[in-house]
This record gives C-alpha cells, structure tokens and sequence, in this order.
C-alpha cells in the first residue's frame, strides 16, 4: 500500500478530500498532514482523525528555503512517504527539493494551467473575461505551477461570478478532482483525467 503525505498551508478541505478517500480497495493511505503554519487549521481536522500531523513554522528561517525543508524534510523521513501531495500549500519549493521527490510529488492549482500560475487565479479569469475557469492536478517540477498535467475540471463562468463565487464553485471540483488522480497515481497510472 502506498504512503501519502499531504502538505498544507491551511484550512485543508483539499488534504480532507484526499484522506477521506485513501479507505477500502484505495491503493493508499495517509501517513502524514505537515503545515507550515502552526495555525493552519488542517491540522487539528486530520488530528481529529486521527493522521500524524507535524508543524514546521517557516516564519523563524526567514529567506532560508533550505533550512525550512531541511526541518520539514526530518519529519518526512520519518513518515517515508512514496507520494508527497500539495494540497493549499502556499510556500515556494526550492528545485533540490522537489527533486528529491521528483515523480513523486502532486500539486492542486485554481486554473486552467497553463493559463494563470500563481496567485489571485480567480480573479485573473474574470479580468480576462473567459468563458471557462477550473483546478488542475500536476507533477511538481522545479517551475512554479508548471509540470506534467495529470487532471483538469472545468466549469463555464456565469455572468455575475466573483472571485468568491468561482472560488466556492472551482473548490469544490477540487474535492473531486484531486482524489480521482491521486487514486490512479498511487496505482501507477500517469493517464490524465479530465472532468466537468
Ligand atoms: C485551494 O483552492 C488550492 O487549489 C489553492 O489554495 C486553496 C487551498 O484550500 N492552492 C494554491 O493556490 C496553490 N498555489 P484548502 O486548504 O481548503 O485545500
């Protein structure tokens, strides 16, 4: 059975919708929630439940990326994940450690990817004034928000969606989306998956 570590950054709907699913015939299981933020609110619901929860406070290494993984990494070892999945995990990965992990580590983004990487996604679509808006499930590469795609859902945006409104809507495909690919990644199958 595979073992799965999730990373989060706070109220962990995402790393919820993961653990939720990793039960019956699912090739894998949950074996670490880690935050950077001591805050974050996952933390207490995967308690709550039961999974090992760590915290590594990124705010005491200030600019030093490698020192906060060199922390966080202590407690990965010691779980011995074979899938890291970001869920919501707001902290920029150095390229050492991401390859480290590499083909091992998934990330959740609110867009269409390619189409607005980074922050304020939602807000970006409606500027543009597309049509279409959603989530996407890629590998993690050293390249911010960019990677191999794995899965995408997408949704029409209907006249008078906010960024709050497609937020909500656009998360809830999240729920979905992410552990229909980790469900195959785990099992070994790269395919993509494409809902709506
Ligand atoms: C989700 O919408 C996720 O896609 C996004 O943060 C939210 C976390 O919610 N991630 C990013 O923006 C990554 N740059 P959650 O904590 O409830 O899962």
């Amino acid at each position: 059975t595979g073992r799965v570590a999730i990373l989060i950054s706070g109220g962990g709907s995402n790393m919820l919708a993961l653990v939720d699913s990793m039960t019956g015939d699912h090739p894998a299981r949950p074996v670490l929630v880690a935050a950077n933020d001591p805050r974050a609110g996952g933390l207490t619901k995967a308690a709550h439940r039961g999974i090992p929860t760590a915290a590594v406070d990124h705010r005491p290494f200030k600019g030093d990326r490698a020192g906060f993984e060199a922390a966080l990494s202590e407690h990965l070892d010691a779980a011995a994940p074979d899938i890291l999945c970001l869920a919501g995990f707001m902290r920029v990965l150095t390229p050492e450690f991401v390859a480290r992990w590499s083909g091992r580590i998934l990330n959740i983004h609110p867009s269409l990817l390619p189409k607005y990487k980074g922050l304020h996604t939602h807000a970006r679509a409606l500027e543009a004034g597309d049509t279409h808006h959603g989530c996407t499930v890629h590998e993690v590469t050293p390249a911010l928000d960019d990677g191999p795609i794995l899965g995408q859902a997408r949704l029409a945006i209907a006249p008078g969606d906010t960024s709050e409104t497609l937020a909500a809507r656009v998360l809830t495909l999240e729920h979905r989306l992410y552990p229909a690919v980790l469900r195959r990644f785990a099992a070994g199958d790269r395919s993509r998956i494409d809902l709506d």
